[in-house]
């Protein structure tokens, strides 16, 4: 029986085809090991979106040569973003025996077994990424998420299940749309299926993951599905307590219809992640997001009138090509108008083949970058300080993660009750001291003490 070690970058999305894969390499007979020593194969699942999370993996790999010297057996696979965007260029690395993209994964045991009997370099990848997918390989790709897809051991009671995959929206820096191909959503009755079966399990907590996930769609004869409708379906059933979705893209589609289930169905979490990118109209347009900063305030406006109590969460990119002083400022004021829980913010990467950086020069300094960047954090933690204080005194509902991986100083230590970690069901992190068998359930916590990003508690 051979040994995997799987290794994962990147997204929540990169995180679900990890769990579908272990799951796929369980059933064909592998054992999963969590260390590279006693591996047979290592697995990486990479990310393209940013130049960083790719040079990771090269290092990695580096690595891996070094290993592979010793025990020249080891077979090496790359799949996810990474393997799609680089194909042929990537199996010539010394250290990797196999290439496969996004959509071959539903292939991976099937690559693995060949390359550990064959002893020959395998690439599995699109060649026209763009072209509408094949029905054969939407099937296959949907075969393997009802198969793979229903089991989640990362949280206790948490599974993430893809509504969508792909991406058409071709923001003008991302690469996304270039590595996971066009934007197809899945069947309803297959996602609730696939819910049903993951409660039937004991999951509590379910996260429908799109890369714009407000914009799923689905033509049955005369009835259109939109998000809203397959959160509403996923609410009726037993056992699913807490809904959550992500990533939204700033548009009015279906974006009411998504508001009133979250403001009329208790187990609609009421957390909007909803990316703005920049707070300048300029930037946005070269970046090919279709709205203004305006029209930008204006949904999360409406998302506050419509769900009272709900937390919005943002990412940024600073140093977007031609992005002025001025346009920098536009961001720091509609990032104090929006009023995040908390937001991401990443330093400008041109990535190979997108419109950006075929058209734009990287004028912005990497200097200007991180100032920019340490910038925005700053205003963005005195606002996150200011919401988390909101918190003090009051008690709220938690699904409990499991032990706190960072401890933190508050702690009254105490063996018997480590420090335990859980989320809000409007996505705050809670950390109070509690038995570990609390993982996986639902606990009430008064907050005696904040932090910009965590809240801090007695459980009671
Ligand atoms: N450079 C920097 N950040 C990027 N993102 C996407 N592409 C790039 C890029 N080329 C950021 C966006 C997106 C998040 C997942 O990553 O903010 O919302
Ligand atoms: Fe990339 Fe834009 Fe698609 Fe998000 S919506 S995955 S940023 S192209």
């Amino acid at each position: 029986m051979s040994n995997v070690f799987i290794k994962t970058y990147g997204c929540q999305m990169n995180k679900m085809d990890t769990s579908m894969v272990t799951c796929a390499f369980k059933e064909a007979g592998f054992s999963l090991t969590d260390s590279v020593k006693d591996a047979d194969v290592v697995l990486i699942n990479t990310c393209s979106v940013r130049d960083h999370a790719e040079q990771r993996v090269i290092s990695h790999l580096g690595h891996l040569k070094h290993i592979k010297k010793n025990r020249p057996d080891l077979v090496v696979a790359v799949i996810g973003c990474m393997a799609q965007r680089l194909g042929a260029e990537l199996l010539e690395h010394e250290a990797v025996d196999i290439v496969c993209g996004p959509t071959q994964i539903p292939q991976i045991t099937e690559l693995v077994t060949k390359a550990i009997n064959e002893k020959q370099k395998k690439l599995a990848i699109t060649k026209n990424i763009r072209r509408k997918t094949p029905e054969y390989q939407t099937d296959a790709l949907e075969k393997f998420e009802t198969s793979f897809g229903i089991e989640d051991k990362q949280i206790p009671s948490q599974a993430f299940v893809n509504v969508m995959r792909g991406c058409d929206n071709f923001c003008s820096y991302c690469v996304v749309p270039y590595v996971r191909g066009p934007e197809v959503s899945r069947p309803p009755v297959a996602i609730i299926e696939q819910i049903r079966k993951l409660a039937d399990k004991g999951v509590k907590q379910v996260t429908l993951l799109g890369q714009r996930v407000n914009a799923y769609k689905y033509i049955a004869g005369e009835k259109i599905y939109c998000l809203a409708n397959v959160l509403k379906m996923a609410s009726e059933i037993e056992g699913i307590e807490w809904l959550k979705f992500v990533t939204n893209y700033p548009s009015e589609k279906f974006f009411d219809e998504i508001l009133q289930v979250m403001a009329d169905c208790p187990k609609v979490c009421k957390y909007l992640h909803i990316p703005a990118q920049s707070g300048s109209d300029k930037i946005l347009r070269a970046m090919n997001r279709r709205y203004t900063a305006e029209q930008y305030l204006d949904l999360i406006n409406k998302a506050r009138t419509t769900v009272p109590g709900i937390a919005i969460a943002g990412d940024f990119i600073v140093g977007f090509p031609g992005e002025t002083e001025e346009d920098f400022k536009a961001t720091v004021d509609l990032v104090k108008k929006a009023r995040y829980k908390n937001c991401f913010i990443f330093k400008y990467s041109p990535r190979p083949g997108t419109t950006a950086d075929k058209r734009l020069k990287d004028s912005v300094p990497l200097e200007v970058k991180k100032g920019r960047n340490i910038e925005l954090l700053a205003v963005q933690e005195q606002i996150s300080d200011e919401l988390s204080r909101e918190f003090l005194g009051k008690v709220v509902k938690v699904l409990v993660e499991g032990l706190s991986k960072k401890p933190h100083l508050n702690s009254a230590e105490n063996p018997d009750k480590p420090q335990l970690i859980g989320r809000t069901e409007t996505d705050y992190i809670v950390v109070f001291n509690g038995i570990s068998s609390l993982a996986g359930e639902f606990v009430k916590v008064k907050i005696t003490k904040t932090s910009p990003l965590t809240l801090f508690g007695e459980l009671i």
